[in-house]
């Protein structure tokens, strides 16, 4: 199976994108493929409503992006923490794109802090993120402390929290690769009706 794996940071060379980078090289060790969309390094433009008013320029970079989106059957969001909330970048990625690459397919969610933070931005994607995609996001969550001192390669890590922080990562992709087995199901059963309900009941 194909994983999208959304980085959210709004910094280049980031805490999330090394996490990104574990949890695509732990999907391909288990048989998957994957693509990284890292919102640090590669930047969206801000929305804005010459998208809804078929905007070339918009097509043209959204376009790639949404192809590849809407060839993977589940995702990864990979949160930082910015002062307590999503960053916006993230929220920008949620404007961009919507139901028809993200309906209805399961997403694990990992926050990501230099500290001990990291529950804000849990919080706020269950109850904020997902209304009009459709994104459908995994009970499982992974929160990824002290991120310098983890995933690093060339062995500069916290023994404990390292073992902590992969565990619970490779839980979590397992889990969201049997979800995304079962919404397949749901995406081919002709139910979901996005014309009629295009914003949410
Ligand atoms: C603008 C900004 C705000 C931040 N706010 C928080 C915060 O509220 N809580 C927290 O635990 N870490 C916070 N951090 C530190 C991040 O945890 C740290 O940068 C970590 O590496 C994850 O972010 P990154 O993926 O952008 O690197 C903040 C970092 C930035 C750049």
């Amino acid at each position: 199976m194909k994983f999208g794996i959304i980085v959210g940071s709004m910094q280049n060379d980031s805490g999330s994108a090394k996490v990104g980078r574990y949890c695509a090289e732990q999907l391909q060790a288990n048989g998957h493929s994957s693509y990284t969309l890292d919102l640090g390094a590669n930047p969206l433009p801000m929305w804005d409503n010459s998208i809804w008013k078929g905007d070339e320029d918009w097509k043209a970079t959204l376009g790639p992006i949404s192809d590849e989106l809407e060839s993977c059957e589940g995702f990864v969001v990979i949160s930082p923490e910015y002062n307590g909330m999503v960053p916006a970048a993230l929220k920008n990625f949620f404007l961009c794109f919507g139901n028809k690459v993200l309906g209805h397919k399961p997403a694990h969610i990992v926050a990501v802090s230099a500290g001990i933070g990291g529950s804000y931005p849990i919080a706020e994607l269950r109850m904020r993120s997902y209304k009009n995609c459709r994104i459908c996001f995994t009970p499982e969550h992974t929160i990824v402390r002290h991120v310098g001192s983890v995933l690093n390669t060339g062995g500069k890590n916290d023994t404990e929290q390292q073992q902590r922080t992969v565990e619970r990562l490779d839980y979590g992709l397992d889990v969201l690769a049997e979800y995304t087995k079962g919404l397949a199901g749901v995406r081919a059963s002709g139910v979901i009706d996005h014309e009629r309900f295009g914003n949410g009941m």
